[in-house]
């Protein structure tokens, strides 16, 4: 398997029976089954999961003759927003065609520019950054913290400058970045905050879900998210100005013009995307407990095996969304045996793993920009090769090098088949000084 950026690159899918780990545990799955929306057609991977709710909610949207949204014929996208802010806590929803046209229509409202500085997290999906540069503002990363993957409080306030206009760290892998530390930077340092929470819709700090302890939260519904219409975004806030601006830049026949900086866009949901939404909702909350319960009992498990050591949740996590469960994984355990033969052994055993992420600060896209013309135009030729070396991630480097995912469709499977994991990666383990010669 080829290392990829992309959280596309699962491979497989997950199957087979239970080994068992030697470990106690229940005498039957106590983990709620999904049975009750097996999809009626399997896609590979097995995700998405769909059944004739949806199939009908897109033949009625389809019958209704209103395929896009307008003031007035709209009905599936305002009743999704509806339902979507008032299961997440906020006060506002404005959907959007994709988790990235989320945050541009975010920065946009903000009205982010050339000369602005954005601090985003540099274990990500590259939609952060190009959310950053489609605005011609300067994305600064600040280093990751190893233990839970997610971006170091302290490192986004050694970044700050007086050029720092928005922080915008992610909850990567569905679970909340360290938002107490994140929010009173934000305060202390007057700089908006709006979180990137495209993978982690449900996910909660403190018992309050994610998206509106800033200013606002980006989301997306893009094929591989836990709440998916194939493409789709959404903005959370409890501000009602900030939301009225993202709702007209989104939105070219807005009716709030009075509040426009003269930029927008079309980043409107169609009623279809609505309709599906819908449709995916009814199955979240039993999704949700699934996904918690076999990612708990996995964790136990791969904890006690060593060299595996499952990304930290911070005290302030009292919900995970589980789009990724990620873990670390130490050769020096497994007598040397690479990560590579590593993700190779469990793929052989119809594991689905990933490396996760490459290195962004490094990668050609990022680096690209650093001979950007306009963006030299901008902040000048000595301005953008000191950028390079303002992007340096150590940490963020280690990190990309020890991470393996699995995705959350894995964790919607039978709690034997986590039993299976767990046993599969300790039975590498055992046999790891003979597969590290192979
Ligand atoms: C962390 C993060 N930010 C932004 C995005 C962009 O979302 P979309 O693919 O819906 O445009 C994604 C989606 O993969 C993501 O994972």
């Amino acid at each position: 398997m080829k290392e990829s950026l992309s959280r596309r690159a699962f491979i497989g899918s997950a199957v087979g029976a239970s080994l068992g780990l030697g470990l106690k545990s229940a005498s039957a799955d106590q983990t709620p089954s999904v049975s009750a929306s097996v999809p009626k057609k399997k896609a590979s991977p097995l995700w998405p999961i769909w059944n004739s709710t949806e199939e009908n909610a897109i033949v009625e949207t389809l019958n209704s003759g209103h395929w896009g949204r307008g003031d007035g014929a709209s009905r599936k996208v305002r009743s999704f927003e509806e339902a979507f802010s008032k299961k997440m806590n906020a006060r506002y929803c404005v959907a959007t065609s994709s988790g990235t046209t989320a945050l541009t229509t975010a920065l946009g409202a903000l009205n982010i520019g050339p000369g602005d500085e954005v601090i985003i997290s540099p274990y990500t999906f590259v939609a952060t950054f190009n959310s950053v540069t489609s605005s011609f503002a300067l994305p600064i990363f600040a280093d990751s913290d190893l233990e839970s993957f997610q971006i170091d409080p302290k490192r986004m306030a050694d970044a700050i400058t007086p050029a720092t206009k928005l922080l915008l760290p992610v909850h990567i892998g569905g679970s909340p970045a360290n938002i107490d530390e994140i929010s009173a930077l934000s305060q202390s340092r007057s700089v908006p905050l709006i979180e990137d929470a495209c993978q982690a819709p449900f996910a909660e700090w403190r018992g309050q879900p994610v998206g509106s302890f800033g200013m606002g939260g980006c989301f997306s519904f893009q094929a591989s998210k836990n709440l998916t219409s194939g493409e789709g975004g959404a903005i959370l806030s409890n501000n009602e100005s900030f939301a009225n601006l993202c709702y007209d830049f989104h939105n070219p026949g807005g009716t709030k013009k009075s509040l426009s900086s003269g930029r927008g866009g079309n980043f409107r949901m169609t009623e279809i995307q609505g309709s599906i939404l819908l449709a995916q909702m009814q199955r979240l909350d039993e999704q949700y407990k699934h996904r918690e319960a076999n990612a708990l009992y996995l964790r136990q498990m791969m904890s006690q095996i060593g060299g595996i050591t499952p990304s930290l949740l911070y005290p302030g996590c009292t919900r995970s969304a589980w789009h990724l469960f990620k873990f670390r994984y130490n050769a020096s355990e497994f007598s040397g045996l690479s990560r590579t033969k590593f993700v190779q052994a469990l793929v052989k055993e119809k594991i689905n793993p990933s490396y996760g992420y490459t290195s962004l600060p490094a990668s050609t896209h990022v680096m690209a920009l650093a001979n950007n013309p306009h963006y030299q135009k901008i902040y000048g030729r000595k301005g953008m090769a000191d950028w390079v070396g303002r992007i340096q991630c150590p940490v963020n480097d280690r990190l990309v090098q020890e991470a393996v995912w699995l995705p959350q469709y894995t964790l919607l499977s039978s709690r034997s088949e986590m039993e299976r994991i767990a046993s599969v990666i300790a039975g590498i383990k055992k046999r790891s000084a003979q597969l590290t010669k192979a």
